[in-house]
């Protein structure tokens, strides 16, 4: 029966995010109703038509192998941010890979598109269908106390992941990253090799993140408390939305605002700073190791280290996207009725093309660069 409630709701899901221009998919293939969803990238209210066709003739079907199929499967509803990034299809595919059937999971994977609304009305499908669990990646930080509470009286455990949430403390637990010793880090090191290589004067332009997320609250409070520490000027700093044609967009504004006034350019994520790359390429400014403008961005992902190993990115401040399999740990422990751990913070490395700075101090603590190889890029997701 469970089954059959999910198809129903993933159909309603279909339609209504096909109104708001979102996409829902599912990663289990092993039921009617998430093979139905998980060919659904919805575009148009005519593939949601289709979806409500098949899944009525997958119906009856559904209902005789429910049993069968159902087994004893954990049904896990994941609201994922979107895809903007390199980091999110990381971030994603490590869910895929952990909640499988093989796994016992039937994972229910919806891709939010970077819309705080959609997120909210996944939630609540999760909830009409029952899952067993409740997994958010929170585009923003506030809005969820409500939502987290109709989760609880529906007796559904949340599992928070990646990015933090603000106003409620209503979920099991947490698996993500420091967002502020990030941005700690990226200013503590900048100051460092500013000093390493006889910099005197740091005029900064920052590309941020989503405005509203955590990871962009983090970065900026982190960096603008060591900016603030040496008397930096940050010239400008504007929403990038973490993609790479909101860096690009964005850095193109600052090439022609700030023309021969800059020499630091914080790009808060790889794919900003790939379309950061593009518009400085354009406009004729030269960064990088050789270049005149020093920078800087988060993640390190694949991609990311090789432009940090080419010279382009000075240093790389990891994102660790890798959460499922804590995740998964926090699902088994509430399984076992155990009490998880609250907080799970990911482990993260700091990456540069050389060892001009190999360590440097955030409040005291020693932190270690790692220079970026072959190795450790053939490694990296
Ligand atoms: O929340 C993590 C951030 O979100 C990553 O830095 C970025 O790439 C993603 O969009």
């Amino acid at each position: 029966m469970k089954k059959f409630l999910a198809l129903i709701m993933a159909c309603a899901m279909v339609l209504s995010l096909a109104a708001c221009g979102s996409s829902s998919s599912s990663s289990s293939s092993s039921t009617e109703e998430s093979e139905a969803a998980e060919t659904t990238t919805v575009a148009s209210e005519e593939e949601a038509e289709e979806t409500i066709a098949a899944s009525e003739s997958a119906e009856d079907e559904d209902e005789d192998s429910d049993s069968e199929s159902d087994g004893d499967l954990i049904v896990v509803g994941f609201a994922q941010v979107g895809h903007e990034s390199d980091w999110r299809t990381a971030s994603t595919q490590s869910c895929q890979e952990v909640f499988t059937e093989e796994n016992g999971y039937d994972l229910i994977f919806i891709d939010c598109d970077q819309d705080s609304a959609a997120q909210l009305e996944a939630v609540r499908s999760f909830i009409e269908q029952d899952v067993d669990y409740i997994i958010i990646d929170p585009i923003v930080s506030t809005g969820w106390d409500t939502v987290l509470t109709e989760c609880e009286d529906a007796g559904i455990p949340v599992i928070v992941i990646d990015r933090t949430i603000d106003d409620s403390t209503n979920y099991a637990a947490w698996v993500g990253s420091d967002f502020t010793a990030e941005g700690l880090a990226a200013g503590e090191w900048l100051n460092a090799y500013a000093e390493a290589m006889g910099i005197e004067e740091l005029n900064i332009l920052v590309i941020e993140g989503t405005t509203g997320s955590s990871a962009q609250l983090g970065r900026t409070e982190g960096f603008n408390e060591i900016a603030e520490k040496y008397g930096w000027t940050i010239l400008d700093s504007q929403d990038g939305d973490f993609t790479e044609s909101g860096g690009q967009e964005v850095m193109e504004s600052f090439c022609k605002s700030y023309e021969g006034q800059f020499n630091v350019v914080i790009c808060q994520n790889d794919n900003e700073a790939f379309g950061a790359m593009t518009a400085m390429d354009n406009a004729g400014v030269t960064y990088g190791v050789n270049g005149d403008v020093i920078l800087i961005s988060f993640d390190a992902c694949t991609a990311g280290l090789e432009e940090v190993q080419a010279g382009n990115i000075n240093a790389d401040f990891e994102c660790n996207p890798l959460a499922a399999p804590f995740v998964e740990e926090v699902i088994q422990q509430l399984e076992a009725g155990e009490t998880p751990e609250q907080e799970v913070y990911m482990e993260e490395h700091w990456y540069t093309y050389d060892d001009t700075v190999s360590t440097f101090e955030v409040n005291g603590e020693t932190q270690e660069v790692t220079v970026v190889t072959d190795e450790i890029v053939d490694a990296q997701y």
